[in-house]
C-alpha cells in the first residue's frame, strides 16, 4: 500500500506504486484488454483503463507529477505540441531527429515557426526566448529541451533555463528521455512538461513502444488529456502492463548501466583509436578516428554489442549516427551506444576487439 506521509527512495517507488489497492486485488495491474465498459459509458480513449493507469501513478510517482501514456514517445511530442499549441518553439540545434522533423513539417505547414539554440549556451537560449516573446507574446512560445541531447550528449543548464523561462512566462517541455525519471526529475527544477520515450529506458527491455507526458500543473494536465483522446494515439494494454513491469526495475538496470558506461568510457578515452568520448548515465557517444568508414568497421566487427537503432534496453546497442538525413550535421565518426547491464569486462572485450579492426 502506498502511505503518502512517507518520502520513500525511487527504488521503493519504482516497485510499489501503482498497486491495485483493495483487499484481495491481484499483486499486479491486470492487462485490461477492453474498449468499452459496461454501465459507466466509460470508452477506454476517453476515460482511460486501469492498466494504463497502474502504469501513469507510478511513473507520476517517481516524477512528481501527473502522468498520461500515449502509444509512442513521438505520440507524446506530438500531443505536448497540441496541447500547447505555441507559435514559436525554441529547440535545440542537435538533438533527436525525430521530434525535429516533427517540428520542421509543423512549420512547413506554418503552424509553428522553430528556432534553433545551441541548448548548453544559456545566454543565447535565454536571448532568443526573450526575443520570441517580445514578437508574439510569452504565452505563445515554448522553450523544448532535450537534455541530455541525442546523439552528442549535450547537457542544458536545466535549472537556470527553467527559472529563465518560469520568469517571463514562457512554458518549458523537457525530453527527459536519456536520463530516464532517475537520472533527473525536471518537474522539481520548474519545467513546465516533461515526457518520455518510454520505449527506452522505462520499458527497459526493446520489447515495446510507449510514450509519457508529466506535469504537476492542472491546466496543461487537462489540456494534455484533452489532445490525447482527440488525436487518439492512445497506449495498448500489454504495452503499458510491460512498460509498468519494466519500471520495477529501473532504478537498478539504470544504475548499474550507468556504471558500466563510466567504466566504458574510462577506458575509451584511452584508447588511441578514439578522438573523443562521453557518457551520461547509461548513454556513451564516442569519436572513432578515421570517420565514417573506421566507425562503420567498428559497428561491424562486434560480437557481441548488437548494431541497433533503439536504445536504454537491458543489452548494449550501438550504431553510427551521421548515416541519418536528420543527424548529417554530427560527427561522421561518432558511434552513440547505449550501454546495457552485461558484465563490464565482457562488453570491452567486444569493444576493444573491434577497435583493433
Ligand atoms: C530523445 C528521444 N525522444 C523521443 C523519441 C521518440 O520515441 P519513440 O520512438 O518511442 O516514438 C526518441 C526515440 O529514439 C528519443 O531518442
Amino acid at each position: 500500500m502506498t502511505d503518502e506521509n512517507v518520502s520513500r527512495s525511487p527504488r521503493t517507488v519504482a516497485v510499489t506504486a501503482g498497486r491495485p489497492q483493495n483487499e484481495n486485488d491481484p499483486l499486479n495491474a491486470s492487462i485490461v484488454l477492453a474498449s468499452n465498459f459496461q454501465s459507466t459509458g466509460d470508452y477506454a480513449r476517453t476515460h482511460g483503463t486501469s492498466t494504463w493507469a497502474a502504469l501513469e501513478t507510478a511513473v507520476g510517482e517517481l516524477e512528481g507529477g501527473q502522468c498520461l501514456s500515449f502509444a509512442t514517445g513521438m505520440a507524446a511530442a506530438s500531443a505536448i505540441l497540441f496541447a500547447l499549441n505555441p507559435s514559436v518553439v525554441v529547440v535545440p540545434s542537435v538533438s533527436y531527429l525525430g521530434v525535429r522533423a516533427l517540428l520542421g513539417d509543423m512549420q512547413d505547414h506554418g503552424h509553428v515557426r522553430v528556432v534553433s539554440v545551441d541548448i548548453v549556451d544559456t545566454d543565447a537560449v535565454t536571448k532568443a526566448m526573450n526575443e520570441a516573446s517580445a514578437q508574439v507574446g510569452a504565452e505563445r512560445v515554448v522553450l523544448w529541451i532535450e537534455t541530455p541531447t541525442n546523439p552528442t550528449l549535450d547537457e542544458a543548464e536545466l535549472e537556470k533555463l527553467c527559472i529563465a523561462a518560469n520568469a517571463i512566462n514562457v512554458r518549458t517541455v523537457v525530453d527527459s528521455t536519456f536520463a530516464s525519471p532517475i537520472g533527473q526529475q525536471p518537474l522539481t527544477l520548474g519545467a513546465s512538461v516533461v515526457m518520455h520515450s518510454g520505449t527506452k529506458f522505462i520499458g527497459g527491455h526493446s520489447d515495446l513502444m510507449i510514450g509519457l507526458t508529466l506535469t504537476n500543473q492542472q491546466d496543461i494536465f487537462e489540456k494534455l488529456s484533452r489532445a490525447r483522446v482527440v488525436q487518439g494515439a492512445t497506449p495498448g494494454a500489454l504495452e503499458s502492463f510491460l512498460a509498468l513491469r519494466g519500471l520495477r526495475t529501473l532504478p537498478l538496470r539504470y544504475e548499474a548501466a550507468s556504471k558500466n558506461a563510466d567504466e566504458i568510457c574510462r577506458r575509451l578515452k584511452a584508447h588511441t583509436a578514439i578522438e573523443w568520448a562521453k557518457n551520461v548515465g547509461p548513454m556513451l557517444s564516442y569519436i572513432v578516428k578515421g570517420g565514417a568508414q573506421a566507425a562503420d568497421k567498428v559497428c561491424a566487427s562486434t560480437l557481441m554489442i548488437i548494431t541497433a537503432t533503439s536504445l536504454g534496453g537491458v543489452e548494449t546497442t550501438m550504431e553510427r549516427r551521421q548515416k541519418y538525413a536528420g543527424d548529417a550535421h554530427v560527427n561522421p565518426g561518432l558511434i552513440r551506444m547505449s550501454v546495457g547491464i552485461e558484465d563490464v569486462e565482457d562488453i570491452w572485450s567486444d569493444l576493444e576487439k573491434a577497435l583493433a579492426s
